[in-house]
């Protein structure tokens, strides 16, 4: 069975295959591949983005979605995991896009399911899929990922995004750096490519070509190792005033959902250098190689 569960590990020809192929849908191209299939979506955490493009992807691929509504299922009158997983693929899903809150959960799913699994994001470990948007959106930018200079800003230590693009980039050959406070790094020690932290953000933005800016993510305890909202953006904050520091072709990227005067000004957010509205377009086409890719057994 094929699964999409991590960037770690995935060799360069593999992202660069699901590159082109994203390209090619975002272009326009079509696919039939998910004809007479379902994809079925457990999504144990709140989405918007992840979970409207992968029923965007399924339908432009011609598929069809079975969307388990947790807070309404069965699983609130106590269904283990085991049985709904099983009864999604008795009622046809071909592949499980999964969610949780628990690092891990997509893979234990795949280890019981007789289907594909793909990682829509687990806990602070992997969120696989946006990687490929974002390694799209700057290829689009860019012409290139190789040499690409890409520092991600702020909440790493919890953020499964960060990872994911971490090890994504680094197989392509972009330069990564990590900026944030020291109790919001990682534990480069475990499961992280090798990559240089430093907490120094305007040296770091007036060289790069990217700054990837990381939503604080107060649901895992991300603000609790600062005073306030006002001292992180002081510090951390992509403001008005450090954009114009930057180089002038360097662009801003956010995964969203932002938290606006936080980790990003207003202005900054909505201003055309930043590419968060192209990510989240690109979240079709890339999910779409993605479904294409497993449900063709090249995963
Ligand atoms: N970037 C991302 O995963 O957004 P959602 O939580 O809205 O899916």
């Amino acid at each position: 069975m094929n699964h999409f569960l991590s960037t770690d590990g995935l060799a360069a020809e593999y992202l660069n295959r699901l590159l082109w192929r994203a390209r090619d849908f975002a272009a326009g191209a079509e696919s039939e591949a998910l004809r007479s299939r379902s994809v079925g979506l457990l999504f144990f955490e709140p989405s918007t983005r992840t979970r409207l493009s992968f029923e965007q992807a399924t339908r432009r691929l011609g598929g069809e979605t079975l969307n388990l509504d947790i807070e309404n299922s069965s699983i609130v009158k106590g269904e283990s995991l085991e049985d709904t997983v099983a009864t999604m693929v008795a009622l046809g899903a071909n592949l499980l896009v999964v969610r949780h809150s628990e690092t891990g959960m997509p893979h234990q799913i795949a280890a019981m399911a007789d289907a594909g699994v793909i990682n829509a994001g687990d806990g602070t470990n992997q969120h696989p899929t946006q990687a490929i948007l974002d390694l799209l959106t700057m290829y689009e930018r860019f012409g290139r990922i190789e040499g690409l200079k890409v520092t991600i800003v702020g909440d790493v230590a919890h953020s499964r995004v960060a990872r994911s693009n971490a090890f994504a980039l680094a197989a392509l050959g972009a330069a990564v750096r990590v900026v944030c406070p020291p109790e919001l790094a990682p534990d480069v020690t475990t499961d992280w490519p090798a990559l240089e932290v430093t907490h120094d953000l305007d040296q770091a933005l007036s060289e790069t070509e990217v700054a990837y800016l990381l939503r604080v993510q107060t649901e895992r305890g991300g603000a609790d190792g600062f005073p306030s909202t006002d001292w992180y953006h002081e510090r951390y904050g992509l403001t008005t005033a450090r954009l114009a520091e930057m180089k002038p072709d360097a662009v801003v990227m956010h995964p969203g959902p932002m938290n606006r005067g936080v980790e990003i000004d207003d202005a900054v957010a909505d201003s055309e250098r930043c590419l968060a509205v192209q990510q989240v377009r690109n979240g079709v086409p890339a999910r779409m190689a993605i479904l294409e890719a497993l449900i063709r057994g090249a995963g």
